[in-house]
């Protein structure tokens, strides 16, 4: 971990020259003070219902929706590449109000699980754990009279569904909802259902963003009417992120996760100083399709950016890393040094 915020660097003495050691490449990647590496990347993918149908997600370049069938090439690539860990995404053919495809044993989470681990048994599987992609109206949980996600039925959802992915295999469920006591919830049904090693890996600062527009249209999950502001949290507030995180810590989160991570940069920081429990950060949808969109017309280089992104997100002290770019920072970090 490369991030020590107990040891603050002294002022330079005027006229120091610190540009003697940066002349030298080798001197430079001798003294960088964080390191990216592939066991540190963690891949979203998406996989939906049907058979023999691989999807490109016109918003985000290189990503697909899988059918379960069709993905054990894709495992075989990603393990080759050194990459550790996914992050499952479902894509129901059947919404429904309540939203009951996502704890389904033959939804598209749970069989995508199970193949996996066949596969490549190494692969740590994550499941993240929400309705939104299960429900007709596109919201996080099931609702309330005045269209509002409602805590007391939403959690045994929440809960149930994470069971569900345990149950298929999974190493670690996260859930991404951002409701009040989901981990608790989550933690307690785990145990219950003799699922204590399941990992439970919280969205703990999950921001209400503008970044999640491409993921959106890739799980049809836009909510049909009305936002998430009411349960994700507010771009100007930081302190209450850390509370956020505390919080999920309390009630037994393994991990904790911010998100969005490029424009929360500090909330990363502030969090990875009040918790020592393992910090991840999500470069979201929004964040790979600014990078795409701006290399694809020349302005900015997409290897360059794309690394200086991920480690400035370590740098802010994420230990790992959430990123559409996974597949090939994995490529160029075989290569050598990070930048
Ligand atoms: C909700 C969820 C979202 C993302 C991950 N989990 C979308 C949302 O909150 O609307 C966004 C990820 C991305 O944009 O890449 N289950
Ligand atoms: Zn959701």
């Amino acid at each position: 971990m490369a991030v020590f915020p107990s040891i603050e660097p002294a002022a330079l003495a005027p006229g120091a020259r610190v540009g003697r050691l940066r002349r030298h490449a080798t001197a430079r990647r001798m003294l960088a003070e964080t390191l990216l590496r592939p066991e540190q990347l963690i891949l979203p993918l998406f996989v939906k219902d049907g058979a023999d149908d691989v999807r490109p997600i016109g918003a985000l370049a290189g990503h697909a929706q899988w059918t379960v069938d069709r993905l054990d090439a894709e495992v075989d690539e990603i393990t080759a590449l050194g990459i550790p860990a996914v992050l499952l995404f479902g894509i129901p053919d059947h919404k429904d109000d309540g939203g009951t495809g996502a704890w389904d044993e033959h939804g598209p989470v749970p069989r995508a699980i199970a193949r996996i681990k066949q596969r490549a048994p190494q692969l740590l599987v994550i499941a993240d754990v929400c309705l939104c992609e299960y429900t007709a109206h596109g919201h996080c949980g099931t609702l309330d009279a005045r269209g509002q996600v409602e805590l007391a039925s939403t959690l045994p959802l929440l809960a149930r569904t994470a069971v569900a992915y345990a149950d298929a295999g999974a190493d670690v469920v996260a859930p991404s909802a951002m409701l009040d006591g989901m981990v608790a919830a989550i933690r307690a049904a785990l145990d219950a259902a003799g699922h204590e090693e399941v990992a439970i890996l919280s969205y703990a600062a999950k921001y209400a963003s503008a970044m999640y527009g491409p993921f959106r249209e890739a799980v049809a999950s836009a909510p049909a009417f009305g936002d998430r502001a009411g349960h994700q949290l507010p771009a100007a507030n930081a302190r209450e992120a850390v509370r956020e995180a505390l919080r999920d810590e309390a009630e037994g989160a393994d991990l904790l996760m911010v998100k969005p991570a490029g424009a929360y940069l500090d909330v990363i920081h502030r969090i990875r100083r009040r918790t020592s429990l393992p910090l991840a950060a999500y470069q979201v949808s929004g964040e790979y399709a600014m990078v795409e969109a701006a290399a694809r017309l020349g302005w900015v280089d997409r290897r360059a950016a794309a690394l200086e992104t991920l480690v400035a997100i370590r740098r802010a002290g994420a230990d790992l890393v959430i990123t559409y770019f996974a597949k090939d920072a994995a490529r160029w970090l075989r290569g050598g040094d990070a930048t």
